[in-house]
C-alpha cells in the first residue's frame, strides 16, 4: 500500500523545529498543554502540500525561498492544529491523533485558548516573511471559510434533506478549499507561473475533497486504533456526510429515524447507533463514496498534468494516491 512516506520532504524537519520553536512560551501552563500536542503529530499533509507545490518548477536554490516554504508550512499545520483543537471542542471528542484531547485533560475553557494561541502564532510566521506573496489574506480568507464550514455543518445537523451538492459546499469550504490555498501558497513563494498556481489549486482543491470523502468514509468502520480518533463520532454529532446521506435517500426508514433524532424524539442509543453504522456499511454507501472520491482523485491527477514533470510533481501524485490508500478494503 502506497503510504504517505513516499511523499516525505526533507524540509519537513525543519518544518517541526520551527513549529516547536514557535510555540516555546514563558507561561509553564500553556507550554504543558502545547507540549502535549507536540508528543503527537498529525500526517502532515498541508505542509507537504506547500513545500512540494514550492518545488514544481524546480528545486528551491535560494535560501529566502526555501526559508519561506518552512514558515509557510509550519503556518498551515499551526492553522490546521488550533482548527482540530477547536473542532474537537465542539465535537466532545475524547482522542485525537492517538492521545486524549487537550478538552478532554485540560478543559474547555483551557483548549479553547490553546486553539487561539496557534493561531496567533500561525498568522506571526506568515507575517515574518521575508518578501510579501500576499499570503495574509490568502490564509485569513482560508481560516474564514473554514469557519463558515463548521458553522453550515452544525446547522445542518441530522438534516436528512441536505443535498449532495449542499454536502460538497460544506467539503469545500471544511477542507478542499484550504488544502488548496497550501497548494497556492507553496506556488507563489516557488515563483510558478500563473496557469500553474491554477493547475496546483485545482490539484489541491480535488485531492481535498477526496481526502475528507475518505475520512468521511472511514468514520464507518471499527478501526479507531488506527485512526486515532474515535469512529463513529460524526454519527453522534449528526455530521450529514456522504455515506449517511446516500443512506437516507435510499431508506425512508433512515430519514424518518433522522428527523426524530434532529426533533430530539428520539435519542441515539447505542443499538441504533448501531444498526445506522450496519445500513451504512450493508447499503453500498461506502462503495458509492469511494467512487465518488475516486473520482477526485483522477480529476487532482488530471490538474498535474499542466505542470513540468518534477520529482515535486511525483510526490504530488503520490499523496493522491495514499489517501485513497487509506479507505482501504472499501475499494
Ligand atoms: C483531519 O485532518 C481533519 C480533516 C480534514 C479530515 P488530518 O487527517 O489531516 O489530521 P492529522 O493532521 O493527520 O491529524
Ligand atoms: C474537518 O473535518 C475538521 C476541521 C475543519 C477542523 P472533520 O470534522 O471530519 O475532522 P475529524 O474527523 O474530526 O478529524
Ligand atoms: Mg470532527
Ligand atoms: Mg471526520
Amino acid at each position: 500500500m502506497l503510504s504517505l512516506s513516499a511523499a516525505a520532504d526533507p524540509l519537513l524537519q525543519q518544518v517541526d523545529q520551527l513549529i516547536k520553536d514557535a510555540l516555546t512560551t514563558s507561561f509553564p501552563h500553556l507550554q504543558e498543554m502545547v507540549d502535549h500536542l507536540l508528543l503527537a503529530g498529525g500526517k502532515k499533509i498541508r505542509p507537504l502540500l506547500v513545500l512540494l507545490s514550492g518545488r514544481v518548477s524546480g528545486e528551491q536554490r535560494n535560501p529566502s525561498q526555501r526559508r519561506s516554504l518552512v514558515s509557510v508550512a509550519a503556518a498551515v499545520e499551526l492553522i490546521h492544529t488550533a482548527s482540530l483543537v477547536h473542532d474537537d471542542i465542539i465535537d466532545r471528542a475524547d482522542r485525537r491523533r492517538g492521545q486524549a484531547t487537550l478538552h478532554s485533560r485540560w478543559g474547555n475553557r483551557s483548549a479553547t485558548l490553546v486553539g487561539d494561541f496557534l493561531l496567533s502564532r500561525a498568522f506571526d510566521l506568515i507575517s515574518d516573511l521575508e518578501q510579501n506573496w500576499n499570503l495574509l489574506p490568502l490564509m485569513s480568507r482560508s481560516v474564514m471559510l473554514l469557519c463558515r464550514g463548521e458553522v453550515l455543518q452544525l446547522e445542518k445537523s441530522y438534516d436528512y434533506s441536505i443535498s449532495e451538492q449542499e454536502y460538497f459546499r460544506c467539503n469545500y469550504l471544511k477542507t478542499s478549499q484550504f488544502l488548496a490555498a497550501c497548494c497556492e501558497a507553496g506556488g507563489r513563494i516557488g515563483a510558478a507561473a500563473p496557469a500553474h498556481i491554477r493547475a496546483l489549486r485545482e490539484y489541491g482543491f480535488n485531492l481535498g475533497q477526496a481526502f475528507q470523502i475518505v475520512d468521511d468514509i472511514l468514520d464507518f468502520k471499527d478501526d479507531p486504533e488506527k485512526l486515532g480518533k474515535p469512529v463513529g463520532a460524526d454519527l453522534d454529532q449528526g455530521v450529514m456526510t456522504l455515506p449517511l446521506i446516500y443512506l437516507a435517500r435510499r431508506q425512508e426508514r433512515f430519514r424518518l429515524i433522522l428527523e426524530a433524532l434532529k426533533t430530539r424524539r428520539m435519542s441515539l442509543s447505542p443499538g441504533l447507533r448501531e444498526s445506522i453504522r450496519r445500513a451504512v456499511r450493508e447499503s453500498g454507501a461506502l462503495e458509492y463514496s469511494a467512487r465518488r472520491a475516486d473520482q477526485a482523485r483522477r480529476a487532482a491527477l488530471q490538474a498535474l498534468q499542466v505542470l513540468p514533470q518534477t520529482p515535486a510533481r511525483t510526490r504530488l501524485s503520490h499523496i493522491a494516491e495514499a489517501i485513497m490508500a487509506r479507505a482501504g478494503e472499501v475499494f
